[in-house]
Protein backbone atom coordinates (compact mmCIF):
# COMPACT_ATOMS: atom_id res chain seq x y z
CA UNK A 1 0.00 0.00 0.00
CA UNK A 2 1.04 3.10 -1.01
CA UNK A 3 0.50 6.30 1.67
CA UNK A 4 2.28 8.59 3.85
CA UNK A 5 3.32 6.80 6.75
CA UNK A 6 5.91 7.92 8.87
CA UNK A 7 7.26 5.98 11.77
CA UNK A 8 5.55 2.81 10.51
CA UNK A 9 1.81 4.61 10.58
CA UNK A 10 -0.30 5.44 7.92
CA UNK A 11 -2.48 8.49 8.03
CA UNK A 12 -6.12 8.20 7.39
CA UNK A 13 -9.21 10.32 6.42
CA UNK A 14 -12.72 10.33 7.98
CA UNK A 15 -15.54 12.24 8.02
CA UNK A 16 -17.03 13.95 10.66
CA UNK A 17 -20.57 13.04 11.72
CA UNK A 18 -21.82 16.26 9.73
CA UNK A 19 -19.76 14.68 6.58
CA UNK A 20 -17.31 16.82 6.64
CA UNK A 21 -13.72 14.95 5.57
CA UNK A 22 -10.71 15.80 8.01
CA UNK A 23 -7.62 14.56 7.66
CA UNK A 24 -5.94 12.58 10.27
CA UNK A 25 -1.73 12.29 10.44
CA UNK A 26 0.78 11.27 12.82
CA UNK A 27 2.24 14.49 14.07
CA UNK A 28 5.69 15.15 12.29
CA UNK A 29 8.49 18.34 12.50
CA UNK A 30 6.61 19.48 9.22
CA UNK A 31 3.34 20.32 11.13
CA UNK A 32 5.43 22.51 13.54
CA UNK A 33 3.93 26.07 12.05
CA UNK A 34 0.67 24.25 11.57
CA UNK A 35 0.62 23.14 15.44
CA UNK A 36 1.78 27.25 15.99
CA UNK A 37 -0.59 28.80 14.24
CA UNK A 38 -3.66 25.97 15.54
CA UNK A 39 -3.33 28.16 19.09
CA UNK A 40 -4.86 31.14 17.52
CA UNK A 41 -8.01 29.07 16.91
CA UNK A 42 -8.18 28.30 20.39
CA UNK A 43 -10.31 30.47 22.80
CA UNK A 44 -8.95 31.86 26.27
CA UNK A 45 -10.89 28.81 27.94
CA UNK A 46 -10.01 26.13 25.96
CA UNK A 47 -5.90 27.62 25.83
CA UNK A 48 -6.39 27.68 29.74
CA UNK A 49 -8.15 23.93 29.98
CA UNK A 50 -5.35 22.10 27.63
CA UNK A 51 -2.30 23.94 29.05
CA UNK A 52 -3.74 25.30 32.88
CA UNK A 53 -2.51 28.80 31.97
CA UNK A 54 -4.03 30.85 28.92
CA UNK A 55 -0.54 31.63 27.31
CA UNK A 56 -1.05 32.65 23.95
CA UNK A 57 1.16 31.04 21.93
CA UNK A 58 4.01 28.00 22.11
CA UNK A 59 7.74 28.75 22.73
CA UNK A 60 9.94 27.06 19.89
CA UNK A 61 11.06 25.08 22.45
CA UNK A 62 7.40 24.02 23.26
CA UNK A 63 7.24 23.40 19.25
CA UNK A 64 9.73 21.17 18.96
CA UNK A 65 8.82 18.67 21.95
CA UNK A 66 4.89 18.74 20.59
CA UNK A 67 6.29 17.61 17.35
CA UNK A 68 9.51 15.98 17.69
CA UNK A 69 7.59 13.19 19.12
CA UNK A 70 8.85 9.12 18.50
CA UNK A 71 4.97 7.60 17.77
CA UNK A 72 6.02 5.16 20.52
CA UNK A 73 7.08 6.51 24.03
CA UNK A 74 5.09 10.06 22.99
CA UNK A 75 2.48 9.73 20.35
CA UNK A 76 0.85 12.21 18.94
CA UNK A 77 -2.12 12.83 15.95
CA UNK A 78 -3.39 15.71 14.00
CA UNK A 79 -6.28 16.90 12.44
CA UNK A 80 -6.53 18.61 9.30
CA UNK A 81 -8.70 20.60 7.36
CA UNK A 82 -9.04 18.79 4.25
CA UNK A 83 -9.36 22.34 2.79
CA UNK A 84 -6.19 24.74 2.45
CA UNK A 85 -4.85 22.09 1.18
CA UNK A 86 -4.57 20.15 4.56
CA UNK A 87 -2.58 23.33 6.46
CA UNK A 88 -5.41 24.20 8.89
CA UNK A 89 -5.25 22.39 12.30
CA UNK A 90 -8.20 21.51 13.61
CA UNK A 91 -7.33 19.06 16.61
CA UNK A 92 -4.37 17.81 18.18
CA UNK A 93 -3.83 14.63 21.15
CA UNK A 94 -0.89 12.91 22.23
CA UNK A 95 0.24 10.43 25.00
CA UNK A 96 3.31 10.26 26.95
CA UNK A 97 4.52 7.54 28.47
CA UNK A 98 5.72 7.80 32.11
CA UNK A 99 9.14 7.14 32.44
CA UNK A 100 8.66 4.89 35.82
CA UNK A 101 5.69 3.82 35.30
CA UNK A 102 6.16 2.59 31.58
CA UNK A 103 2.40 1.32 31.20
CA UNK A 104 0.75 4.30 32.19
CA UNK A 105 0.99 7.41 29.75
CA UNK A 106 -0.49 11.19 30.18
CA UNK A 107 -2.36 11.96 27.64
CA UNK A 108 -4.04 15.50 26.34
CA UNK A 109 -6.42 16.74 23.91
CA UNK A 110 -8.01 19.82 21.89
CA UNK A 111 -9.71 20.75 19.53
CA UNK A 112 -10.25 24.55 17.56
CA UNK A 113 -13.55 25.97 18.96
CA UNK A 114 -15.32 26.21 15.75
CA UNK A 115 -15.04 22.43 15.53
CA UNK A 116 -15.95 21.57 19.01
CA UNK A 117 -18.80 19.13 19.83
CA UNK A 118 -19.17 17.78 15.90
CA UNK A 119 -17.22 14.62 17.16
CA UNK A 120 -13.68 15.18 16.39
CA UNK A 121 -12.60 14.83 19.96
CA UNK A 122 -14.12 11.51 19.91
CA UNK A 123 -12.27 10.55 16.98
CA UNK A 124 -8.46 11.55 18.24
CA UNK A 125 -9.58 10.36 21.58
CA UNK A 126 -10.09 6.73 20.02
CA UNK A 127 -7.00 6.92 17.98
CA UNK A 128 -5.12 7.49 21.22
CA UNK A 129 -7.18 4.74 23.18
CA UNK A 130 -5.65 2.31 19.97
CA UNK A 131 -2.19 3.42 19.65
CA UNK A 132 -2.15 2.87 23.94
CA UNK A 133 -3.37 -0.84 23.39
CA UNK A 134 -0.83 -1.04 20.63
CA UNK A 135 1.82 0.49 22.77
CA UNK A 136 1.65 -1.68 25.71
CA UNK A 137 -0.04 0.69 27.78
CA UNK A 138 -2.93 -0.11 30.49
CA UNK A 139 -3.93 3.30 31.87
CA UNK A 140 -4.84 6.85 30.33
CA UNK A 141 -3.94 9.72 32.66
CA UNK A 142 -5.41 13.12 32.12
CA UNK A 143 -4.82 16.30 34.14
CA UNK A 144 -7.89 17.66 33.96
CA UNK A 145 -8.98 21.12 35.63
CA UNK A 146 -12.17 21.32 37.57
CA UNK A 147 -13.83 23.67 35.65
CA UNK A 148 -13.80 21.29 32.84
CA UNK A 149 -16.94 19.90 32.89
CA UNK A 150 -16.94 18.78 29.69
CA UNK A 151 -13.51 16.50 29.93
CA UNK A 152 -14.38 15.82 33.46
CA UNK A 153 -18.24 14.34 32.08
CA UNK A 154 -16.74 12.88 29.12
CA UNK A 155 -14.16 10.92 30.73
CA UNK A 156 -16.47 9.74 33.73
CA UNK A 157 -18.99 8.22 30.80
CA UNK A 158 -15.52 6.45 29.31
CA UNK A 159 -15.35 4.87 32.67
CA UNK A 160 -12.17 7.12 34.03
CA UNK A 161 -12.00 7.72 37.07
CA UNK A 162 -10.71 10.63 38.79
CA UNK A 163 -8.80 11.18 42.00
CA UNK A 164 -6.82 14.41 43.94
CA UNK A 165 -3.46 14.15 44.21
CA UNK A 166 -0.91 15.37 46.39
CA UNK A 167 -0.70 18.70 44.82
CA UNK A 168 -4.24 19.17 45.12
CA UNK A 169 -4.42 18.97 41.09
CA UNK A 170 -6.98 16.15 39.95
CA UNK A 171 -6.40 13.33 37.09
CA UNK A 172 -8.54 10.76 35.91
CA UNK A 173 -7.31 7.46 34.95
CA UNK A 174 -8.78 5.68 32.00
CA UNK A 175 -7.81 1.66 31.89
CA UNK A 176 -7.44 0.96 28.05
CA UNK A 177 -6.06 -2.58 28.36
CA UNK A 178 -5.90 -4.64 31.69
CA UNK A 179 -8.99 -5.17 32.56
CA UNK A 180 -12.34 -5.84 30.28
CA UNK A 181 -13.83 -2.52 28.77
CA UNK A 182 -17.25 -1.40 30.19
CA UNK A 183 -19.11 -2.02 26.99
CA UNK A 184 -22.27 -1.27 29.01
CA UNK A 185 -21.34 2.52 28.64
CA UNK A 186 -22.72 3.69 25.32
CA UNK A 187 -20.24 6.40 25.33
CA UNK A 188 -17.44 3.82 25.38
CA UNK A 189 -19.57 1.53 22.74
CA UNK A 190 -19.17 4.51 20.48
CA UNK A 191 -15.98 4.90 20.76
CA UNK A 192 -15.02 1.49 20.04
CA UNK A 193 -17.46 1.85 16.84
CA UNK A 194 -14.94 4.52 16.12
CA UNK A 195 -11.73 2.32 16.45
CA UNK A 196 -13.17 -0.29 14.17
CA UNK A 197 -13.54 2.60 11.26
CA UNK A 198 -10.35 3.87 12.06
CA UNK A 199 -8.96 0.00 11.46
CA UNK A 200 -11.44 0.19 8.12
CA UNK A 201 -10.08 3.65 6.89
CA UNK A 202 -6.22 3.15 7.70
CA UNK A 203 -6.13 0.11 5.87
CA UNK A 204 -8.12 1.37 3.04
CA UNK A 205 -7.30 4.62 2.53
CA UNK A 206 -4.23 5.25 0.03
CA UNK A 207 -4.00 9.37 0.59
CA UNK A 208 -1.90 11.73 -0.66
CA UNK A 209 0.96 13.70 2.26
CA UNK A 210 -0.55 17.27 2.13
CA UNK A 211 2.64 18.57 3.58
C1 LIG B 1 -12.54 18.30 25.34
C2 LIG B 1 -12.50 18.46 23.82
C3 LIG B 1 -11.17 17.94 23.30
C4 LIG B 1 -13.63 17.59 23.21
O1 LIG B 1 -13.51 17.66 21.81
P1 LIG B 1 -14.80 17.71 20.88
O2 LIG B 1 -14.39 17.63 19.47
O3 LIG B 1 -15.66 18.84 21.29
O4 LIG B 1 -15.49 16.32 21.32
P2 LIG B 1 -16.72 15.57 20.67
O5 LIG B 1 -17.55 16.47 19.83
O6 LIG B 1 -16.21 14.32 20.05
O7 LIG B 1 -17.54 15.21 21.97
C5 LIG B 1 -16.97 14.39 22.98
C6 LIG B 1 -17.96 14.22 24.10
O8 LIG B 1 -18.10 15.47 24.79
C7 LIG B 1 -19.43 15.92 24.71
N1 LIG B 1 -19.39 17.36 24.48
C8 LIG B 1 -18.62 18.01 23.59
N2 LIG B 1 -18.84 19.33 23.67
C9 LIG B 1 -19.78 19.49 24.63
C10 LIG B 1 -20.42 20.62 25.18
N3 LIG B 1 -20.14 21.86 24.75
N4 LIG B 1 -21.32 20.44 26.17
C11 LIG B 1 -21.61 19.21 26.61
N5 LIG B 1 -21.03 18.08 26.14
C12 LIG B 1 -20.12 18.23 25.15
C13 LIG B 1 -20.08 15.16 23.57
O9 LIG B 1 -21.45 15.01 23.76
C14 LIG B 1 -19.34 13.84 23.63
O10 LIG B 1 -19.84 13.02 24.63
P3 LIG B 1 -20.39 11.50 24.35
O11 LIG B 1 -19.49 10.88 23.30
O12 LIG B 1 -20.30 10.82 25.66
O13 LIG B 1 -21.77 11.75 23.86
C15 LIG B 1 -12.73 19.92 23.39
O14 LIG B 1 -13.89 20.40 24.02
C16 LIG B 1 -11.56 20.83 23.73
O15 LIG B 1 -10.61 20.93 22.98
N6 LIG B 1 -11.64 21.53 24.89
C17 LIG B 1 -10.58 22.45 25.27
C18 LIG B 1 -9.29 21.74 25.66
C19 LIG B 1 -9.53 20.68 26.70
O16 LIG B 1 -10.35 20.82 27.58
N7 LIG B 1 -8.75 19.60 26.61
C20 LIG B 1 -8.76 18.53 27.57
C21 LIG B 1 -7.55 18.64 28.43
S1 LIG B 1 -7.24 17.09 29.25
Amino acid sequence: MQGNSYGGLEGFDMALPDGELVSFRPVRPEHRKIVAEGMSALSFESRLFRFFTPMVCLSAQQLDYFTEVDQSDHVAWIALSSDNAGQTGLGIARFIRLPHQPRVAEFAIVVIDSYQNRGLGLILLALLYKMAVSKAIDTLRASVSLENKVMRRWLARLGAVGQYDDDGSYTMDWAVAGKPPDLTLPSLQRLKAIIVKIDEAMSQNVVPDPL
